[in-house]
């Protein structure tokens, strides 16, 4: 194995295009000790189980002291934590709360009623470009689509849009881990910012409310009462986030994995009854969420027969998991058409991803509606250049030449 630590190669720029090879090099052992004290837990079911085990927990305060470079210094203006960084019971009564109007049980058709509404954003989107011969998959298709939809969903306007990027993009810088530590406190104030930008829209749907999920929590009251105006601000910013800087990645690398794979581009354009399969093998082979740089033991906690110490910071390799030949047949194989595909590319237990059936849907259709009005579709450059973060991993840019129809 090389000199440089594991975190340093996973967090190496040079790897982003095809980070496969280190993880398979890290799995020769369940669970590493890195330098820098974070234990990476590297196979699949040792994952698998840890993303259920309440030994280990979610919430950035139990980390050991100095082990924690995302906690504000004293006075600095922060907002609490959102729902995926704590534990029950916060956790399940936030997560309840944001969901009434987002799924099952309270809006169960929310999702599901979406399909022709987004369709008809993807049919949009795809008219501008006809007549191109060369486009950006990135700026053109893959993120106009999740930032349109989520700000529906949400109620945020989506000409707002080059005015949160610029939060956003703050929030994100401060998600990869190998950033450092005055720049993840830099996404604390960008993050705040996004607070106050959010906590102004809030109220304006208190006094004129939509039909938007914003709307549904200021008037809209269940069994449990309603959230505070703080909580009703975590949950959005997690959302807004959580709600577009995933699916843009899942698309693009999904357009970029069948370009090089063209007899599944071709299976998909004859029968689009194939997609959800594709969608799920896409989580499974290319996850936009790598890793989960975000856990800390509770107590000393045995994994696969090394002790990881309590306090201890623990990365869990979702995309190693996934390709983990004791899990999954010829892993580094592209094959949706693969029966067992129970990935670990929404995560598992109960912070299993909120959004899934609409990351699901949204790529489903943008994939489908992409292949059945493009022809001759090529890659002028094979690897594209890619976006900084080794944890939301994506291209930056996917340049395509091709003939989009009408
Ligand atoms: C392809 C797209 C997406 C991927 C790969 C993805 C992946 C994930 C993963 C791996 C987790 C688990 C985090 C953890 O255990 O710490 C998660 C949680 C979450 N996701 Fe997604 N996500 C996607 C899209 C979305 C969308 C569209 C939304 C919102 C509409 C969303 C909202 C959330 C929320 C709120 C959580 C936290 C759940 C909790 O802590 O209970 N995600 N996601």
């Amino acid at each position: 194995m090389s000199s440089t630590s594991p975190v340093q190669r996973i967090a190496d720029q040079a790897a982003r295009p095809d980070p496969y090879p280190v993880y398979a090099e890290l799995r020769r052992s369940p669970v590493i000790r890195d330098e820098s004290g974070v234990h990476l837990v590297t196979t699949y079911w040792e994952i698998h189980d840890l993303l259920q085990d309440s030994r280990i927990s979610s919430d950035a305060r139990n980390l050991a002291p100095g082990a924690n470079p995302l906690l504000a210094e004293e006075g600095e203006a922060t907002l609490p934590p959102s729902f995926i960084r704590l534990d029950p019971p916060e956790h399940d009564r936030l997560r309840r709360l944001a969901m009434r109007p987002f799924g099952p049980p309270h809006s169960p058709r929310r999702i599901h009623d979406m399909h022709g509404e987004l369709t008809a954003i993807v049919t949009d989107l795809l008219d501008g470009l006809a007549g191109r011969e060369r486009f950006d998959v990135v700026d053109d298709f893959a993120y106009p689509l999740p930032v349109a939809v989520i700000c529906r969903l949400l109620g945020v306007p989506t000409e707002d849009e080059p005015r949160f990027r610029v939060m956003v993009d703050g929030v994100v810088a401060g998600l990869n881990p190998a950033q450092p530590v005055e720049e993840r406190r830099a996404a604390q104030h960008s993050r705040f910012e996004l607070g106050q930008y959010l906590a102004e829209l809030i109220e304006e749907h208190r006094r004129h409310p939509g039909e938007d999920m914003l709307s549904a929590w200021v008037t809209d009251e269940g069994p449990e009462g309603r959230m505070s105006l703080v909580e009703m601000v975590t949950n959005a910013v997690l959302l807004l986030i959580a709600g577009h800087e995933t699916t843009v990645n899942l698309i693009a690398n999904g357009v970029l994995t069948l370009l090089r794979h063209p007899d599944q581009l071709r299976r998909l354009r004859e029968d689009p009854s194939t997609a959800p399969q594709l969608v799920e093998e896409l989580l499974r082979y290319e996850p936009p969420v790598q890793f989960l740089p975000q856990r800390t033991t509770l107590t000393d906690l045995d994994v696969a027969g090394t002790v990881i110490p309590k306090g201890a910071p623990v990365w869990l390799l979702l995309a190693s998991g996934n390709r983990d030949p004791r899990r999954f047949t010829d892993p580094d194989t592209f094959d949706p058409a693969r029966e067992d595909n129970q990935h670990l590319g929404f995560g598992f237990g109960i912070h299993a991803c909120f959004g899934a059936p609409l990351a699901r849907l949204e790529t489903q259709v943008a994939l489908t509606e992409l292949v059945s009005r493009l022809a001759d579709p090529q890659l002028p450059e094979d690897p594209p250049p890619y976006r900084p973060s080794p944890v939301l991993r994506g291209p930056r840019h996917l340049e395509i030449t091709g003939r989009l129809v009408a």
